[in-house]
C-alpha cells in the first residue's frame, strides 16, 4: 500500500469519525425532531378554530395558534412554569412553519389541516423564545414571527 492511499483511508476515517461523534452529541443534547407531532384534518375549518391559551392541569397547556399571511396568533404565549405544552396549530391560507428557536419544536403548518405538538419543556428552560415561521410564504414572510415567555 503506498503512502497516499494510508493518508486517503486515514481522511475517510477522520471524516466518519467526525460525523458519528457529532450525531452522538447532537443525540445527547437531546437535539432531535418532536417526538409527538401529528397532522389531522381540520374538523369543521377555519370557522371552528378555537384559538387562545388554556390551563387543561397544573403545568398542562394547550395553544391554539392560527397562522397566516404574516403573523401568528396569538402572538405573543406566556405561560407559567409549562411542563408540557401541546400547541394545535393551522393556517388560514398558505404553507407556514412554526420553529421554536433552540428547541426542537419545528413543525410545518398546512391550510386544512392542524399540526399537533405536544412539547414536554425541560425544567431548565425559562426566558423569551422566539417563534419564527420557517417556510418561505411570501414577501412577509421574514416579519412573521411570535414570542414564547416561560415564567418559572
Ligand atoms: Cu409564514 Cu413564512
Amino acid at each position: 500500500m503506498s503512502k497516499k492511499e494510508m493518508i486517503w483511508i486515514l481522511i475517510v476515517i477522520a471524516i466518519l469519525a467526525t460525523f458519528s461523534t457529532s450525531l452522538v452529541l447532537a443525540l445527547s443534547y437531546n437535539y432531535n425532531v418532536p417526538k409527538d407531532y401529528e397532522l389531522i384534518a381540520c374538523p369543521g375549518g377555519i370557522p371552528s378554530f378555537q384559538k387562545g391559551i388554556k390551563e387543561v392541569e397544573p403545568g398542562v397547556y394547550e395553544v391554539n395558534i392560527l397562522a397566516s399571511k404574516w403573523f401568528f396568533d396569538p402572538y405573543k404565549i406566556v405561560l407559567k412554569n409549562p411542563k408540557v405544552i401541546k400547541f394545535v396549530i393551522t393556517s388560514a391560507d398558505l404553507t407556514h412553519g412554526f420553529l421554536i428557536v433552540g428547541t426542537n419544536v419545528n413543525a410545518m403548518v398546512l391550510p386544512g389541516y392542524q399540526t399537533v405538538i405536544t412539547w414536554h419543556v425541560p425544567q431548565d428552560f425559562s426566558g423569551e423564545f422566539l417563534i419564527i415561521c420557517n417556510e418561505y410564504c411570501g414577501t412577509g414572510h421574514s416579519t412573521m414571527y411570535g414570542i414564547l415567555v416561560i415564567e418559572r
